[in-house]
């Protein structure tokens, strides 16, 4: 099965137990969570308050994308915040391998990220270390962008360096995913898409969820 995650950064803040509960019934199974520090990227999101609240009503799973330095120094924190994923981002970490134990350790998925322009083959040495890839298909940091056409190329490249160590690493993609992508994006390899802008700026986010649902499965 083929997982849709809302990115909640789009949605409604000032109805956000409304949006959790339209997620809840939806066909969407993972919720996504962009951290922001203003550091990491030139934007800053929300924190524990807001956390607080995802943890208190959801019903589904938590992946929260790290876009924040230093992550390891968040990552108990995060896991308390009911988090059932954890991704950092390749650019950000000092020490990648001690981050992913760091995560595994509270019984929480690890993710790494990399953004569009980092070489997908430095990924090798911990791919079967990783529980997902999040492939960043727009440069972090705000919704709404356009697909970067090229995430294809890099979604098969990294597709092979999976199945060539046997790993079990799932695909995420984030950033531009809308039904003019994500059929092609499944068919080639990815598990899980992530859409923000394209859900909630629509005129009903859980029929577009269902839409999306229905493409890849
Ligand atoms: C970008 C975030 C994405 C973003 C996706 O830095 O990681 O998750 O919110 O939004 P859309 O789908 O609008 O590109
Ligand atoms: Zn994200």
């Amino acid at each position: 099965m083929k997982i849709i995650a809302p990115s909640m950064l789009s949605c409604n803040f000032g109805k956000l137990e409304e949006e959790i509960e339209m997620v809840n019934k939806s066909d969407a199974d993972w919720f996504h969570l962009d951290i922001m520090d203003g550091v990491f990227v030139p934007n800053i999101t929300f924190g524990t308050p807001i956390l607080d609240v995802f943890k208190k009503y959801s019903e589904k799973h938590l992946d929260m994308h790290l876009m924040i330095v230093n992550p390891e120094n968040y990552v108990e924190k995060f896991a308390s915040l009911g988090a059932n994923t954890i991704t950092v981002h390749y650019e950000a970490c000092d020490n990648l391998k001690d981050t992913i134990k760091q995560i595994k350790k509270l019984n929480v998925k690890a993710g790494v990220a990399i953004n569009p322009d980092t070489d997908v083959s430095l990924l090798k040495e911990f791919i079967d270390q990783i529980d997902l890839v999040c492939l960043m298909s727009v440069f972090p940091g705000f919704s709404g962008q356009k697909f970067i056409n090229e995430t294809y190329e890099r979604l098969k490249s990294l597709k092979t360096i999976i199945s060539n160590s046997n790993a079990n690493t799932i695909i995420q993609i984030d950033g531009g995913v809308s039904l003019d992508n994500a059929k092609k994006l499944v068919s080639i390899g990815a598990d899980i898409l992530v859409a923000g802008s394209f859900v909630f700026k629509s005129e009903s986010p859980k029929k577009t969820i269902e839409k999306l649902y229905t493409a890849i499965n």
